[in-house]
């Protein structure tokens, strides 16, 4: 078996630690494989396989960057493959379970080709356990290394391929802002839409949430890194960026500027690029400020996902969560007053420790008050090392669930109302896939982010088309073109 080589190990521990005013270090990184890496690569294949949120999303794109840099090629399966990688997600627990099973196929391609590299980055590999799991268990896995480490990429493929060795790089915190990521064509998910880091990690620490201790302290981009990068999106035809960060109204707080974000998106809306969201924004930071700014630029879209997680100010304040229902709702009346059509959707986090029928009561009645027009909904998952993972929980586990379905029940009676309003009117359409059924079918967005399918052809992706809705789903909406 190989060596292992452990160059830095996870620990959740220090991951909370860093001081969240230490300054943040910008960089400006070369990220051109050396003739090495690119000989290696030269034919070669990889796949990527990615969990979670849009972060890993953006994070997958920058890794899939770098292995066509070095000449590689991508492949959808793990039969042809030279490279494969897994970015996984910590969030609840059956995304975790999710890699142990992916990795026992990994194994099929590894019998078969042992030189095959398999790799596993993301947020679980910023915590203990599962890495010492993975060590122990999954002996053909020779590559891990964390969220703070993807710029090491390049050395640490070359370190395991040269040394032949197991290594294991996670640094449990960062101070770093890199720049200097090029993206190579076809190394993002979308051709239409792109999302846009405007900064990393999250001090927020609530107390269900494993994201402070896998993402690190927060830190942001210079306002000028991201409109150059928007800009260059813009001018290779991206119709609609998504700016990127965990509560991204902290925006700039390392700056010591409240108004950080407000700024930084007016500047984004100033460069003329088609269509703008942005995810995602924590209530008691948030300005309404920014919401002068949506009213004002119509390139800001008429959408808001403002996660609630419950109703009830007792769970609220044992989440950490800081705000009350009362403030909550006062900043979506805020929101209305400026935006009356805003598309609001939340999510909500259903059987957090000891939560009473009182508390969940509280949760549906602030959803029947807000009228969401649709929400996430998820049941607690006790994430170990999170405060909430140590607390006593005695309701029963059918309780938690009889909850979800009447959350879930009342979401989606809101969701079809909320559908329904569509119907009969027009919206300009940004069509972003087409059908694998059905080449003839395409399926975009309305500016408010409500999926609507129509029949066309698919060289209109990427174009933006006004639309009649003739009808509505739960989740979706049917309309036709009607300009040419
Ligand atoms: N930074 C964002 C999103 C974080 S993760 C925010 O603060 O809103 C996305 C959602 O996952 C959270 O909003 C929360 O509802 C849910 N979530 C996070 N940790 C969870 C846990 N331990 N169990 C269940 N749901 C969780
Ligand atoms: Fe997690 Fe809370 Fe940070 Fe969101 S704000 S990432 S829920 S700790
Ligand atoms: Fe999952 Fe990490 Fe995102 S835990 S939700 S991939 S920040």
């Amino acid at each position: 078996m190989k060596q292992l080589r452990l160059k830095s190990l996870p620990s959740l521990r220090e991951a909370a630690r860093r001081n969240p005013n230490q300054p943040v270090s910008y960089r400006t990184l070369d990220l051109s494989p050396n003739a090495f890496l690119s000989s290696w690569g030269e034919g070669k294949r990889f796949c990527i396989r990615t969990y979670g949120c849009q972060a890993n999303v953006r994070d997958s794109e920058i890794l899939r960057s770098f292995l066509l840099a070095m000449n590689m090629k991508e492949t959808d399966s793990f039969s042809d493959a030279d490279f494969i990688l897994f970015n996984t997600c910590a969030i609840r627990e059956n995304a975790e379970n999710h890699l142990y099973g992916e990795l026992g196929q990994a194994k099929d391609r590894y019998n078969k080709k042992s030189d095959v590299i398999i790799a596993i980055c993301g947020c679980v590999m910023q915590e203990e356990v599962p890495v010492k799991y993975v060590l122990d268990h999954f002996p053909f896995v020779s590559l891990i290394f964390g969220t703070n480490n993807i710029t090491a990429f390049y050395s640490l493929l070359e370190d395991c391929l040269k040394n032949e060795e197991r290594l294991v790089d996670v640094q449990a915190n960062s101070d770093l802002v890199y720049e200097g990521i090029k993206d190579f064509t076809g190394s993002r998910q979308s051709k239409v839409s792109a999302f846009v880091n405007i900064m990393y990690g999250c001090n927020k620490f609530c107390t269900y949430c494993i994201v402070p201790y896998t993402r690190g302290r927060e830190r942001s981009r210079k306002e000028e890194d991201i409109i150059s990068e928007v800009n260059c999106l813009k001018e290779q035809g991206y119709k609609q960026v998504t700016l990127l960060g965990q509560n991204v109204d902290a925006y700039g707080k390392d700056f010591f500027d409240t108004y950080a974000f407000a700024h930084l998106l007016e500047k984004v809306a100033q460069t003329g690029i088609e269509r703008i969201r942005f995810t995602t924004p924590y209530p008691s930071d948030f300005n309404p400020v920014v919401f002068d700014v949506m009213a004002k630029y119509p390139n800001v879209m008429p959408a808001l996902h403002l996660p609630v997680q419950s109703g009830s100010n007792n769970i609220l304040k044992k989440m950490n969560r800081r705000y009350t229902r009362e403030e909550y709702i006062s900043l979506v009346n805020e929101l209305r007053k400026r935006l009356p059509n805003v598309f609001l959707t939340t999510d909500i986090i259903v059987g957090f420790p000891n939560e009473t029928d009182e508390d969940f009561e509280e949760t549906l009645s602030l959803v029947k008050e807000i009228k969401y027009d649709a929400a996430f909904t998820f049941i607690f998952s006790p994430r170990p090392g999170t405060p909430a993972y140590r607390m006593k929980d005695e309701t029963p586990m059918d309780v938690k669930h009889q909850r979800f379905e009447r959350l879930k029940t009342l979401i989606d009676e809101l969701s079809t109302e909320s559908a329904k309003k569509f119907v009969g009117n027009t919206y300009k359409v940004l069509f972003e896939t087409v059908s694998k059924k059905d080449n003839n079918r395409i399926s975009g967005y309305t500016p408010e982010g409500k999926l609507i399918h129509v029949t066309g052809d698919k060289g209109l992706i990427g174009q933006i088309k006004t639309v009649k809705v003739l009808e509505s789903h739960t989740y979706s909406l049917i309309g036709e073109i009607i300009d040419d």
